[in-house]
């Protein structure tokens, strides 16, 4: 698995430390407010792991899974909803924790319809990572783990077609292998 990396980005303490961090902040931003965490699964699965353990708050947590990418590396701009309702937000604070801020679609999906549907009290958006480029939609994460390039990255709970997401380390996955798995 490890041959398949052309370079890790991120190694495994590195994201640690930077999750110290993060969490510290959204810990002071929610201190004494009712928060909801929705984790989209399954690539924030690693990230949201690390990152709750981090936040001393009396916080819920709850999962959505979407579809947006059906295996290739470029979203196809179509997102499916894998469950008939929403988690209950209602008048709650609510943190979405995903795992790469790419085109934005998926973010901006899960975003309107939480807001539409669940009438939270407010939504932030937490990435581990967020590719520099231009969005297909305009959406803005209030916490990043890390900017990174336009590449394709696997690994802490990011795949390429369900491959590479336990990998302990980012790493940018090599050129040659993108179609050919
Ligand atoms: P979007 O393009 O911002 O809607 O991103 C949709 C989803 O595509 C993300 O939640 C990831 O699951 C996946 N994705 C985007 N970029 C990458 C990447 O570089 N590696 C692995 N998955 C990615
Ligand atoms: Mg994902």
């Amino acid at each position: 698995m490890q041959d398949d990396i052309e370079k890790t980005l991120f190694h495994a303490t590195t994201i640690l430390s930077r999750l110290d961090a993060l969490a510290q902040e959204i810990t002071e931003e929610y201190r004494g407010k009712e928060l909801t965490v929705i984790a989209v699964l399954n690539g924030s699965l690693m990230f949201m792991a690390d990152l709750l353990r981090r936040i001393p708050l009396p916080l819920k947590l709850d999962c959505i899974s979407v579809a947006s990418y059906h295996g290739g590396t470029e979203s196809t701009g179509k997102v499916t909803f894998n469950q008939l309702t929403i988690p209950d937000v209602a008048d709650r604070h609510v943190l979405i924790v995903d795992d790469i801020l790419d085109s934005g679609l998926t973010l901006d999906a899960i975003c309107e319809k939480l807001r539409v549907e669940g009438k939270p009290r407010s939504i932030k958006i937490c990435v581990l990572l967020r590719k520099i480029k231009a969005r297909r939609v305009p959406v803005e994460a209030h916490y990043v783990g890390f900017d990174i390039g336009d590449e394709f990255v696997v690994g802490y709970g990011l795949d390429y077609q369900e491959r590479y997401r336990n990998l302990p380390f980012v790493g940018v996955l090599r050129h040659e292998l993108i179609g050919a798995l």
